[in-house]
């Protein structure tokens, strides 16, 4: 086995502990011996998992990039594999360990090349272990916490180091500044605060992502000013419950609500946010959204389950009836929303009722869409120790179906009302199934396919909805 340099390994009950109570606010720089260190290599990213990941990936390459690495999309070329990974389910997992399987014969043929694992997976114990055990062409293994460590531990190993493993677990470091390069030029993902601080039982986020920590907020107000001066059209606003934003501060009293008003002011076309907790969603924030203008209508507002007694041994902290009221109050006051939701299908202790009472909750609020999960235990969670005989593979799944055939006649719905309607769409690139179509999205964020000339991406264009299918609506540029 290869030697392995161990800095720091992960450890979900510290992790837990939240030792940490304090945000620390860096800067990152870089000295002159890291510019040319990537000189004349190349770099292949993969990113698996949620925006948060695309957004810490847009910072990986804005590192690398300033290393003078450039980035090749054909994985068999590069000098340096990142993987940033996502560890929310089982299959995630799975589908990662499989894929840095298959690297193994690219780092027989090239034994120069690294490997460097981030993301959430790098903050499990069994994964650190499975991957110092059995995947010998991983070199680098850094957490969450510190990709920003990045460049100094490629250094390390250009000196001589043959492993790195580098993963911190009770952080609330806040790193300003790192260079991004963004994948879009027309929408940007801007993250307002890291980690999460609810503990939801089956959740592995809490322990992966760390404490809750909230941006200062004029650094996210100059950025989206930046942002709208160099062209961008949209910014989504991210982070794991941005309901919860400013909660963590202790000298000034700012919230989410204050921030998306902050943000309305400033005349960047549009503005959305994800992820939003019903928990934390309170009235000025609906008033806030209400705004309108360049805030859309349009809200991603995980329920994860319609029965009371799941929600409780979820450690959701609201109700059915909560929710519900939440729904109406946002319906009232922005009535062309859209919802979508996330639902988990077979919890521990999930009976038949529960679950009709989720087909329930669906049919009475209308989503427009959602992300449909069958429950999967993570490890280090309270639910991971929970078991249901009685919750069979077969049922799960049984359950899965029913409930996505009634989400997909929601995506319908939501879709269809849109039809012979005239929508403001941001055109975004174009049709990945016809290149002589563009996609865009309108205000709802639903998809627009529109026939037109490619000069029209990055611009805003009135579309005639002519046609309204399950996942894409169909126009004519008027
Ligand atoms: N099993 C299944 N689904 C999960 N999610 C989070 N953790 C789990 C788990 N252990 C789902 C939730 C969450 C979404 C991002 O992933 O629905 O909102
Ligand atoms: Fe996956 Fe959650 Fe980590 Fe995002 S925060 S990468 S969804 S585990």
């Amino acid at each position: 086995m290869k030697k392995t340099t161990i800095i720091s390994l992960p450890n979900q009950k510290t992790e837990r502990k939240r030792i940490n109570k304090t945000n620390i606010f860096e800067e990152f720089s870089l000295d002159d011996s890291f510019f040319t260190l990537g000189k004349d290599k190349l770099y292949y990213i993969y990113t698996y998992g949620c925006q948060e990941n695309e957004a810490d990936s847009e910072k990986i390459m804005g590192m690398l990039n300033h290393m003078s690495y450039k980035r090749t999309m054909d994985v068999e070329k590069a000098d340096v594999i990142v993987m940033n990974t996502c560890a929310i389910r089982k299959n995630a997992e799975d589908k990662v360990f499989g894929e840095i399987g298959r690297l193994k014969p690219l780092k027989r043929r090239n034994p120069n090349l690294i490997t460097i694992i981030c993301g959430c997976m790098s903050q499990e114990e069994v994964v650190v272990e499975t991957i110092l055990k059995k995947y010998q062409n991983v070199d680098i293994v850094v957490g969450t916490h510190n990709i920003h460590d990045i460049p100094l531990m490629l250094k390390r190993i250009y000196e001589g180091h043959t492993r790195i493993v580098n993963v911190l677990s009770h952080e609330g470091t806040i790193v300003e500044s790192i260079p991004v390069i963004r994948e879009s030029k027309i929408a940007a993902w801007v993250p307002i605060m890291y980690g999460c601080d609810e503990f939801c039982s089956y959740c592995i986020v809490p322990y992966t992502r760390g404490k809750e920590r909230s941006r200062l907020p004029e650094n996210i107000i100059n950025e989206v000013k930046k942002l709208k001066e160099e062209g961008y059209k949209q910014v989504t606003l991210l982070g794991q419950n941005v309901n919860a934003y400013g909660k963590d501060f202790i000298d000034i009293k700012y919230d989410f609500a204050d921030l998306l008003t902050d943000l309305h002011k400033i005349d960047i076309e549009r503005i959305r946010f994800t992820t939003s907790n019903p928990k934390d969603f309170d009235s000025r924030q609906v008033d806030a959204m209400a705004l309108g203008g360049n805030i859309m209508p349009q809200l991603h507002l995980p329920v994860q389950s319609g029965s009371n007694k799941v929600l409780r041994a979820m450690a959701r902290r609201y109700t059915k009836e909560k929710y519900l009221d939440l729904v109406k109050e946002i319906k009232a006051k922005i009535p062309n929303v859209s919802l979508t939701t996330d639902i988990i299908v077979g919890f521990p202790g999930e009976t038949d009722e529960d679950f009709n009472e989720t087909l329930d909750l669906v049919k009475k609020v209308e989503y427009e869409g959602a992300f449909t999960f069958i429950f999967s235990p993570r490890e280090g969670t309270p639910a991971a120790k929970l078991s249901d005989p009685l919750i069979t593979d077969e049922i799960a799944h049984e359950r899965l179906y029913k409930l996505n055939e009634l989400v997909n006649e929601g995506y319908l719905k939501g879709n269809m009302r849109f039809l012979n309607t005239i929508q403001d769409v941001l055109i975004e690139g174009i049709s990945k199934n016809n290149p002589d179509v563009l996609m865009g999205y309108n205000p709802n964020g639903k998809l627009v396919n529109v026939k037109g000339d490619k000069s029209l991406i990055g611009q805003i264009i009135k579309v005639k909805i002519t046609d309204a299918k399950s996942w894409s609506l169909d126009g004519e540029a008027i």
